[in-house]
């Protein structure tokens, strides 16, 4: 039992990382780097702003000035930074990949290589060091099926992914610079599954969806998700254990045949194809905004699990981890000009309405002016969580709730949690 936790970020999943941390049994300290003004009015948590979360020597320093058991990465750059690294060599229990393993993400070149050497199923592609080598690839693609996938090979924000289903799309896609994978494009619904891995083995966490486009109806361009829901009724978390063995557990076995052992959250995006569940992504960190909606599902502590996996301790294999009944649902406010040019600066109303009215609220881009009030300050301002019985009434709540909070130029989704119709091609 971890009784002082250091967090490193300052999202959405941060937040409710510390908010859930910080209400366990046993949990002193719960510190969050760099964090943010949402973060800090957390009961119990405490955030160290103006720490470069990308800098390990600072965060190696700081954990060990708050005598933290247990260091969690939460986003991604800091783990292709090497951050991990460098809190492991010094001693200190990392829950979060070291670079080595974060390239799983990093590079969709290398999630391609170690998927394919563990044998897990994903949509057919390949790696090329240029957009333009890959053209020949790209358009024999979009002949056949109308449509191809190409993705920059490094970290984006969940942005740098364009399904390109017409010729105009195809050729700016094309004309950007620097490696790219180039896939087929899979029709289906996606899901999000997560594991907590010690380094050879995982834990399930319950499953969840998210919602990438900006508009009603997955319209508008992609996102880094607009909201997410748990659990689904087309994957039960009950059914999380078995596709663990298909995507996680092989990769968690060729990334520590290749020296790359992966201790932290493993994320698994899946297409649901009429053919089977493929790999779209692998991402090296816990899901934001699913992160939002899948722990104030989990009726168990989380910071026992963290530290057993960071220590490489054999997580509970197996076992299916014990919920509330009932579901959750979050609803993202985006600010004005998100995804591409995000404003920043406009005064939040109604945040004491929503939690009022029930729901809980993880800021994930606001800053608190000196007299109290919100202001938006990133791309992703808020998400909104709801719960009821089921996912109807917890979109009631999340809609509701949402609704409470305006802000200039406030952007939303209406449909977060409706199950997507089944896709065809
Ligand atoms: P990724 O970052 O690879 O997960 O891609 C982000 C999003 O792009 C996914 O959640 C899907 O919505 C979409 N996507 C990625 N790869 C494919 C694919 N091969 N076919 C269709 N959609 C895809
Ligand atoms: N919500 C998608 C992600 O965290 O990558």
């Amino acid at each position: 039992m971890p009784t002082r936790i250091l967090i490193v970020g300052s999202g959405g999943r941060e937040h409710a990382l510390a908010w859930k941390l910080a209400h366990e049994p046993g949990v002193n300290d719960v510190i969050v780097a760099p964090g943010s003004d949402g973060i800090a009015a957390e009961p119990r948590v405490t955030v160290v702003p103006g720490v470069d979360p990308l800098d390990g020597a600072a965060v190696v320093a700081l954990a060990r000035a708050h005598a933290a058991e247990l260091t969690v990465i939460g986003p991604e750059a800091p783990l292709a930074a090497g951050v991990a690294d460098a809190l492991a060599a010094a001693g200190i229990a990392v829950f979060g990949p070291i670079r080595a393993a974060a390239r799983i993400e990093s590079s969709k070149a290398f999630c391609r290589e170690v998927a394919d050497a563990a044998g897990v199923p994903m949509a057919r592609g390949r790696a090329f060091s240029t957009a333009a080598a890959g053209r020949s690839a790209a358009l024999e693609l979009f002949e056949r099926d109308g449509a191809v996938v190409i993705k920059a090979d490094g970290l984006a924000a969940g942005k740098g992914v364009t399904v390109c289903d017409d010729r105009a799309t195809l050729e700016a896609a094309l004309s950007r610079d620097g490696p790219v994978v180039v896939e087929e494009r899979l029709v289906g619904r996606e899901a999000s599954v997560m594991a907590l891995c010690d380094g050879v083995d995982a834990v399930a966490l319950p499953v969840s969806r998210d919602h990438k486009r900006l508009a009603d109806g997955d319209h508008g361009p992609m996102t880094g998700g607009m909201g997410a829901y748990s659990p689904l009724a087309d994957v039960p978390d009950a059914a999380a254990d078995d596709l663990l063995d298909r995507f996680h557990r092989p990769v968690l076995r060729e990334l520590a045949r290749r020296g790359a052992t992966f201790r932290g959250a493993l994320y698994a995006g899946l297409m649901l194809t009429s053919a089977g569940p493929r790999l779209l992504e692998f991402n090296a960190r816990l899901g934001d905004p699913e992160t939002q909606v899948i722990l104030p599902r989990l009726a168990v502590a989380l910071g026992p699990m963290l530290l057993a996996a960071a220590r490489g301790r054999p997580a509970s294999s197996g076992t299916q981890l014990p919920t509330f009944p009932g579901a959750a649902v979050g609803v993202v406010l985006a600010s004005q000009g998100y995804p591409d040019l995000p404003r920043r600066g406009d005064r939040i109303e109604g945040l004491a309405d929503a939690l009022a009215g029930g729901a809980v609220v993880f800021h994930s881009g606001t800053r608190r002016d000196q007299d109290g009030s919100w202001r938006t300050n990133g791309g992703r301002v808020l998400t909104v969580v709801g719960r009821g019985h089921d996912t109807e009434a917890a979109r009631a709540a999340a809609d509701a709730a949402a609704g409470r909070i305006s802000f200039a130029g406030a952007q939303r989704r209406h449909d977060i949690g409706v199950q997507p119709a089944p896709v065809t091609a």
